[in-house]
């Protein structure tokens, strides 16, 4: 049986921030989620979260995950005092703990995996990850006899100049057995420079300890301040990138392109500079997204062009072209061939299949039939200051250049509006309305000139 506890507890003195350390977001997910997630392929039969500071934010921010257990620290003495309050919670527990630091995001879940293999199969009373850093500062070193057994583990700040030298640091991550680990947690002391209680302190008495070197360095990387925080969205920015190109996808210029972990991206996508794909969204086969676009909780059909463009919360249908300076926000739906143009912003709004919005509108919470022609500069008035109302327009119509459609207002399908108008009644199927004054010339009128005015 596999418990495992996480240590969230501390406010994270280094991000100078109000926000506890492990709700900071790295790439769309809070810090300790990453850590939650790193989780996927053990299957703990209890979790536990040690929580102290805020411990409010950081309970409602995991309301998402049911099986964890919350376990108050609420004077944050150490990770050692962290680790003492697991003990009556688990007072019943037989098997091991896995402990992590809510602070190391990287972890891959194979990682994690083929420690607690390994631990399991060596039968230690501990195995802890290690890894050998080019620049250990600021970790805990692992001091080992030959046989990869660790003697102790030193804190940085309490490092002589000589231990400093060791390069092989403490990744935050063990597997203990809980049976020895609930035994000796009680006898911790907190005579070192932070005067507090560290778990570390627990592998100096337990035996075997077993230190198991990581492949990936970067996986162990601890966020303490900005600096890493920063460090550590570029090392899965790296990972992401790295992961689509070998599946297909073709990034034209990667360092100048961000991708969450949550897209979805399909063979033959090309993603051009300056582009951002972010949240739940999807790139179907063949598209070609940017330069200069935003991508966001957006579906995207196959064969689809996004040049310098906005896409939230929308859906887009197949070979649809979209752009330059197109925004498509709050539950937009394109339908298949359409046309969204320079300069047009759609809200909310379901245009059917070859469909045009080619130039300077703006369409709010209106629906179209298909092969809709939308003229340049066409704009639904769709709010009256206090309410939202809607504008259906049917198959073929074509509204006429700078047209103005004051919803609520329904316009039937084969219709011609006339450039100029402004429809504020319903109109049939099948017609030309006009709804502008008609044009007034006067034949021979001219301004008179003050010459020619008679003296005052
Ligand atoms: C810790 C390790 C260090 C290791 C490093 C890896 C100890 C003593 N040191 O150092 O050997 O190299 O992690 O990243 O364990 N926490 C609590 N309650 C507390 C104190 C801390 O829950 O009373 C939590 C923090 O919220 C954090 C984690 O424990 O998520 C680690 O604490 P932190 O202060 O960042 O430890 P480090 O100095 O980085
Ligand atoms: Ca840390």
């Amino acid at each position: 049986m596999v418990a495992v506890a996480i240590l969230a507890a501390g406010r994270g003195t280094r991000m100078k921030s109000h926000l506890p350390k492990v709700l900071h977001p790295l790439g769309g997910r809070s810090l300790v989620e990453r850590v939650l997630q790193s989780l996927a392929e053990i299957q703990p039969s209890r979790q536990l979260i040690i929580v102290g500071y805020r411990s409010d934010l950081v309970q409602e921010a995991l309301s998402p995950y049911p099986d964890l257990e919350f376990v108050e620290q609420t004077e944050q003495l150490g990770t050692g005092h962290a680790v003492q309050q697991l003990l009556s919670p688990l007072v019943d527990f037989e098997g091991d703990l896995l402990v992590l630091n809510g602070d190391v995001p990287l972890l891959r879940p194979q990682t994690l995996k083929s420690l607690l293999h390994t631990h399991q199969t060596k039968q230690n009373a501990a195995t802890i990850l290690t890894a050998q850093l080019p620049d250990p500062k600021g970790y805990g070193r692992v001091f080992c006899d030959g046989q990869n057994i660790v003697t102790q583990i030193v804190e940085d700040r309490d490092c002589t100049a000589a231990q400093k030298q060791n390069r092989r640091i403490n990744a935050g991550v063990y597997c203990f057995r809980w049976a020895d680990l609930s035994r000796v947690l009680p006898q911790l002391q907190s005579n070192n420079d932070q005067q507090e209680y560290y778990l570390t302190d627990t592998v100096s008495i337990l035996e075997p300890v077993m230190a198991v070197d990581v492949e990936d360095h970067q996986e162990i990387l601890g966020i303490n301040d900005r600096k890493q925080l920063a460090n550590a969205y570029s090392i899965l920015q790296t990972r992401v990138k790295d992961d689509w190109m070998k599946a297909g996808v073709t990034l034209i210029d990667p360092d100048s392109t961000t991708i969450d972990d949550t897209v979805q991206l399909q063979p033959d996508v090309i993603v051009e500079p300056q582009t951002h794909l972010r949240g739940k969204t999807l790139i179907q086969a063949g598209s070609r997204i940017g330069p200069g676009s935003l991508i966001e909780n957006s579906q995207i059909g196959e064969n689809v062009t996004v040049l310098y463009s906005v896409v939230t919360d929308s859906t887009v249908a197949a070979n649809t072209r979209i752009g330059p300076y197109a925004h498509l926000r709050g539950q937009v739906q394109v339908g298949d061939g359409c046309r969204i143009g320079n300069f047009v912003e759609l809200k909310k709004t379901t245009l059917g299949d070859r469909t045009n919005v080619a130039h300077l509108s703006y369409l709010g919470d209106t629906t179209t039939g298909e092969r809709v022609n939308v003229g340049a500069g066409t704009i639904t008035a769709n709010y009256d200051g206090v309410n939202k109302h809607p504008t259906q327009i049917g198959d073929r119509t074509k509204t006429g250049s700078n047209s103005v459609l004051v919803a609520p207002i329904t316009v039937g399908a084969d219709v011609n509006i006339a450039a100029g108008s402004t429809v504020t009644e319903d109109v049939p199927n099948d017609c030309l309305v006009i709804a502008r004054a008609r044009q007034v010339v006067k034949p021979g009128w001219r301004l008179k000139s003050r010459s020619e005015e008679p003296p005052q």
